[in-house]
């Protein structure tokens, strides 16, 4: 949530096309609701963009081989510790157009150059993935979608959000996001009704 707002308030462009998918898709007459989210394509991307640059768990979590096996021609031995590094597959030159740039549109109609394996991985991969992921997509765009459609927001100081990442397994800001917002006019009435 707060990469995704970061990221929002560094391109107020997206920003804006995220609250023109919530005009249209819900307007302003009542709050944005679960049954929305399936509406809201554009910002369903926002929410995979930002776990592309920035997963949770850039690491994933550390897995065991219970049997040796061979995954993509090595020879994994019984009772090795894998670590996933998801956070350089998301950025690869290899597997991105520009990864660096924030562009939802490449998750429009799925992963950019889907068929390419699994390049985009935050939740993991196979059987042991997050079960949590649906649920999960779901709050973040919901939450995401309510904040953008009652509120205008601002960066703090006119200055670009600073991105840089903290030290630890899971992907903190290194300083916290501080932002400005005001509710909107079209949804005082909502507002005051909760
Ligand atoms: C944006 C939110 C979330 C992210 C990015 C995330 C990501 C992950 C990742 C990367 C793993 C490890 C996958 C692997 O072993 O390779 C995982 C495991 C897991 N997650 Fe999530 N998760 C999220 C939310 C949730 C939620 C909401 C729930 C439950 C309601 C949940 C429940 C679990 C559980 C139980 C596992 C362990 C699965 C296993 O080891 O078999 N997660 N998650």
């Amino acid at each position: 949530m707060e990469w995704a707002m970061s990221l929002l308030l560094n391109h107020p462009h997206i920003l804006q096309k995220a609250r023109n998918e919530i005009n249209t898709a819900v307007g302003n007459c009542r709050l944005v609701e679960d049954s929305d989210v399936t509406k809201l394509s554009y910002l369903q991307c926002i929410v995979n963009e930002t776990l592309r640059l920035f997963p949770v768990g850039p690491l994933l979590v550390p897995h065991f081989s219970s049997e040796d096996c061979t995954v993509g021609g090595y020879h994994v031995s019984k009772g090795t510790v894998l670590l996933v590094n998801a956070w350089a597959l998301h950025r690869s030159l290899d597997l991105w157009k520009d990864p660096m740039d924030f562009r939802p549109e490449r998750f429009i109609g799925g992963v950019e150059g889907e068929g390419e394996g699994f390049k985009f991985i935050p939740f993991g991969v196979g059987r042991r993935a997050c079960p949590g992921s649906n649920l999960a997509m779901k709050t973040v765009t919901l939450t995401l979608a309510s904040l953008i459609q009652c509120f205008d927001w601002e960066r703090a100081d006119g200055e670009l959000v600073d991105m840089e990442e903290g030290a630890g397994l899971t992907m903190a800001k290194k300083k916290p996001l501080v932002a400005m917002c005001t509710p909107r006019s079209s949804m005082i009435t909502i507002l005051t009704q909760l």
